[in-house]
Order: C-alpha cells, then sequence, then structure tokens
C-alpha cells in the first residue's frame, strides 16, 4: 500500500519494466482486463497517466468520481469496492483524502489495489516516478544529496520519497518552517535531516525537489505565506548552491511564484515535464506487475 512496505527486489522489478515500456512499442498486454480509478480526490497526472497506461496496452478502464456517482448518495468505500469489483474489475486504483483507505478497500476486494495518494500518508507511485526520473540523470541514487523544500507535513510524496531514496542511500534535506517540516520528519529514515534554512538545504544538491504548500491542509497553522516566498521560495538565486548540473523536480501542480519561480518551472534544470511523463510506463510497470501479465 506505500513505498515503506515494497520490498526493494519489487521496485527494482518495476523500474526495469517501465524501462522496458519506454522503449518498446505497445502491445495489447491487457486485452480483456478491466481496470476501475476509483478517485475521492482531484488528480490530473495520476488519473490521466494510470488510465493512458492501462488503455495503451489494451485494458478497458472506468473512471469514477466521488462526486459523479453514487459515492455522493452515500455509498461507502467498502460497498463501492465490492459493486466495482462485482461489475468486473479486476484492478482498482483508489485516490483517496484519508489516510489508509486503499488499505481498507484491499481487505474486502479479492483484487488488487493500487494506491494513488491517501491522505497525507503515501503517493507510492509518484516515487517511484521520480526514482525513475532521477535514474535518467544519475547512474545511481547512492550518494545522491537531495533537497525536499516545501510542505513536508502534509505531503505524501514527500514520505514516499523518503522512504524510496533513503533506502537506496540518497542523503535528503528536509526544508521548511517547522509548521510544515517538523523536525519528527528526521525520524521518517536514517539519512535525513530536517533544517529551516535553505542556504543548508540546497547547498551540493544533486536534486531540488520542490513541493505545493497545500493551502486546502493548513488549517488552523499560523503560516504567512509572504513569509513562506521570503525565506523558503526556490529562486534561480537559491538554485545556484545546488550542484551546477542539479536536477529540479516537483510532483505538480505547480503554483508558481509561491514555492518556486515560474521562471525555474520553465528553465533548463527543471525536469518536472519528464516526470509528468515518466508517469505512463511507470504506471503500465506497476499495473503489469499487479495484474501479473508476463511480458
Ligand atoms: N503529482 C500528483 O499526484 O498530481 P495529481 O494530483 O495531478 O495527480
Amino acid at each position: 500500500m506505500g513505498i515503506e512496505q515494497l520490498e526493494s527486489e519489487e521496485i527494482d522489478a518495476i523500474l526495469r519494466l517501465a524501462r522496458r515500456f519506454q522503449r518498446a512499442r505497445p502491445r495489447p498486454l491487457f486485452k480483456e482486463k478491466r481496470v476501475a480509478l476509483l478517485f475521492y480526490e482531484a488528480s490530473t497526472r495520476t488519473r490521466i497517466s494510470f488510465e493512458f497506461a492501462a488503455k495503451v496496452l489494451g485494458a478497458t478502464t472506468t473512471i469514477v468520481h466521488a462526486t459523479a456517482s453514487s459515492v455522493e448518495k452515500g455509498e461507502s468505500l467498502i460497498d463501492t469496492g465490492l459493486t466495482i469489483r462485482a461489475l468486473g474489475a479486476q484492478v482498482i486504483i483508489i485516490r483517496h483524502p484519508s489516510s489508509g483507505a486503499p488499505l481498507v478497500l484491499a481487505r474486502h476486494v479479492d483484487v488488487p489495489v493500487i494506491n494513488a495518494g491517501d491522505g497525507m500518508h503515501e503517493h507510492p507511485s509518484q516515487a517511484l516516478l521520480d526514482a525513475f526520473t532521477i535514474l535518467q540523470h544519475r547512474k545511481t541514487l547512492r550518494g545522491l544529496r537531495v533537497a525536499i523544500v516545501g510542505d513536508i507535513y502534509h505531503s505524501r510524496v514527500a514520505r514516499s520519497e523518503v522512504y524510496l531514496l533513503s533506502r537506496y542511500g540518497a542523503k535528503i534535506a528536509l526544508c521548511g518552517p517547522p509548521e510544515l517540516a517538523p523536525d519528527s520528519a528526521a525520524t521518517l529514515a536514517s539519512g535525513v535531516q530536517v533544517t529551516r534554512n535553505i542556504g543548508e538545504a540546497l547547498r551540493g544538491a544533486d536534486v531540488v525537489m520542490v513541493l505545493r504548500i497545500q493551502k486546502e491542509r493548513l488549517a488552523g497553522k499560523q503560516i504567512s505565506l509572504e513569509q513562506y516566498i521570503a525565506q523558503y521560495q526556490v529562486t534561480p538565486e537559491r538554485l545556484r548552491l545546488a550542484q551546477r548540473d542539479a536536477i529540479l523536480m516537483h510532483p505538480g501542480p505547480i503554483i508558481r511564484g509561491m514555492e518556486l519561480t515560474g521562471e525555474l518551472a520553465d528553465s533548463p534544470q527543471s525536469v518536472v515535464l519528464e516526470q509528468v511523463a515518466n508517469g505512463v510506463p511507470v504506471r503500465m510497470a506497476i499495473l503489469a506487475r499487479a495484474l501479473q501479465i508476463r511480458v
């Protein structure tokens, strides 16, 4: 249900298979497979790339949105999952605002459930496609210096990145104000440090990963966005502290002028659209493994 539980052999197998899918012409490997996307939260990149991944390989797909389905009439997650299963779905991809929802669903349906982001818990497919993207620019994750700047606390992406990159030997600096990057985040994994100083985080970094400030989850937190921009926005001047060939990543959606400047988002160092594009082969590989398709 997350990177934390995923065996390293499985991560390696997904990344290897994604490389094959990226190079090869698509074949109808998923012919007669039915893939359901159950999205209780908004999504552009994850939903479309899972859908394209399934369709390119010949699957039939359906998208269930919480706002345009019987979920709106009060149907529970479990009943919705059982209904989708009874209709013939052979895999369910779920995004949900509650941490643990994919696990709950998986306990009640007899088909694989893929976590497309659950609350503040994990976003495993994002971490996998980000590792895939980094490895297109660097030979190895081992010893890599990664700075993650922004709203760490509310970020399922940050959690999955930390679990995956630290397992492969990357050194991670988490950076933000205490409300968004609490000291306790350093205990997520070994090789992780928390700093309030963006210069310290970025200096010598090979990878700079910027996260969105999740305004929708800030309720009750005393955050001045002006102060955040002044202290933590990733700007061209600040990025110059990183390695000359450092790559700039962002899982999206980007809020230009907030967590980073628009100029940087469009700069040659930015691999943001590569990340988006890599979502398709990586999610093809995730689906193929879940459906136990021989490739
Ligand atoms: N990175 C990501 O999860 O983007 P979406 O919310 O658009 O799927």
